[in-house]
C-alpha cells in the first residue's frame, strides 16, 4: 500500500534527496554548541507546551523503525524484486531491535520517570528518525544490495560488525539501567521512610545522582559512547558503500556530543567539579 506516491515508499529520486539532505543534519544540531538551552531531560523547562517525556520518546523514536519496516515490505515489489538478501534483513533486524528497546521498552516499561520535553525537541528527533528510516530503509529495500552475491566476500566484516553492534547495544542498555537504578533506589528509600514515618511519597521525577558503575567511572555519558559503538558496528556490517549507515553514525555523534558536553557542564554546576573527579563527558581520557 502506497502512503504518498513517490515518497512513502520513496522513489529513487526521493530517496537520494532524503540521503543528501540528511547529510546536512549536523548543521542544524550545530546550534547546540553555542547555547545551553535544550528543553528536555535534565535541562527541561516549565512550559505549558511541554509533552510527556515517556510518550514523547515513544512517538518520536518509533518513526524511524516504522518507516524502515514499511519501506522494506512495500518497495521491493514496486521495484520488481521478489525477495531481499539475508544481509539486508540482518541489518533491518539490528535496527528494529534497537528501536523496540529505545522507543517502546525504555520509555513505556523500564524507565521509572522521564522529564517532559518541549515540542521543538520532539519535532527535531521525529524528523531525524523519519529521514534516517527512509535513508536506511531505502538502501536495504532495493536501492542498495539486492542479491546474496552483493554481500559475498564481506562475511568477516559482517561478523565483526555484528559483534560490535551487539556489545554496543548491551553496553547502552547496561548504562541506561544504571541510571534507572538511581531512581529505583530513591523510590525504595522513600517507600521505606513512608512506611516508618507515614510521610507521603514525593516521587522520583528529576532525582539525579552521579552514576558510578561500568564506564560511568570514566565518563558521564557512557550510554552515548556505547550507542556510538553500536552504530559503528552497524555501519561495518553494511560496509563502506552503506552511506546511510555512515550518515546515521555521523549525525548521532553530531547531535549527542554537544549534548554530552552540555550535560557535563550541568553535572559540574549541580554537584561541583571535585565530585566528578577525572570523569570526561563521553570519551574516556579525552572529551
Ligand atoms: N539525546 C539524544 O540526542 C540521543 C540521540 C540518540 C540516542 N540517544 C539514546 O537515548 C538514551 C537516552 O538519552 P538521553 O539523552 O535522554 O540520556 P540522559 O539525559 O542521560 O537520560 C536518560 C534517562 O536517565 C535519567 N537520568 C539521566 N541522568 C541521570 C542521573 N544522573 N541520575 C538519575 N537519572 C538520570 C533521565 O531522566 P530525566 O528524563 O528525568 O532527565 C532519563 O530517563 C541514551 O541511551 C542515548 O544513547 C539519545
Amino acid at each position: 500500500m502506497t502512503i504518498i506516491a513517490g515518497v512513502l515508499p520513496p522513489s529513487r529520486e526521493t530517496w537520494e534527496w532524503a540521503c543528501y539532505l540528511f547529510g546536512y543534519f549536523p548543521l542544524i544540531t550545530a546550534i547546540q554548541w553555542t547555547i545551553d538551552w535544550y528543553p528536555q531531560g535534565k535541562t527541561s523547562t516549565n512550559s505549558r507546551f511541554n509533552i510527556s517525556g515517556k510518550w514523547g520518546w515513544c512517538t518520536m523514536e518509533s518513526a524511524g523503525f516504522i518507516a524502515l519496516l514499511y519501506i522494506m515490505f512495500t518497495l521491493p515489489s514496486e521495484l520488481g524484486l521478489s525477495s531481499l538478501p539475508w544481509g539486508n534483513w540482518t541489518m533491518a533486524g539490528c535496527f528494529v531491535i534497537h528501536y523496540i528497546y529505545r522507543a517502546v521498552l525504555s520509555p513505556l516499561v523500564l524507565n521509572p520517570s522521564m522529564a517532559p520535553m518541549h515540542p521543538l525537541i520532539w519535532l527535531m528527533a521525529f524528523s531525524f528518525q523519519l529521514f534516517n528510516g527512509i535513508s536506511i530503509g531505502g538502501w536495504l529495500a532495493g536501492y542498495g544490495p539486492t542479491t546474496d552475491s552483493d554481500w559475498a566476500g564481506r562475511y568477516v566484516y559482517m561478523e565483526v560488525g555484528l559483534v560490535l553492534w551487539a556489545w554496543g547495544l548491551l553496553g547502552n542498555a547496561f548504562h541506561d539501567d544504571d541510571l534507572r537504578e538511581i531512581r529505583r533506589a530513591a523510590d525504595r528509600k522513600q517507600r521505606a521512610e513512608a512506611e516508618k514515618t507515614g510521610k507521603p511519597l514525593e516521587g522520583v521525577e528529576k532525582v539525579y545522582m552521579i552514576p558510578k558503575n561500568g564506564l560511568f567511572g570514566y565518563v558521564l555519558y557512557a550510554h552515548y559512547l556505547c550507542e556510538w559503538a553500536e552504530w559503528a558496528g552497524f555501519w561495518m556490517v553494511g560496509g563502506w558503500a552503506c552511506h546511510p549507515a555512515k550518515t546515521f553514525l555521523v549525525n548521532e555523534i553530531a547531535t549527542m556530543l554537544p549534548r554530552a558536553l552540555q550535560g557535563k557542564r550541568w553535572y559540574e554546576k549541580k554537584f561541583g567539579k571535585e565530585k566528578l573527579g577525572n570523569r570526561k563527558a563521553v570519551v574516556p581520557g579525552l572529551i
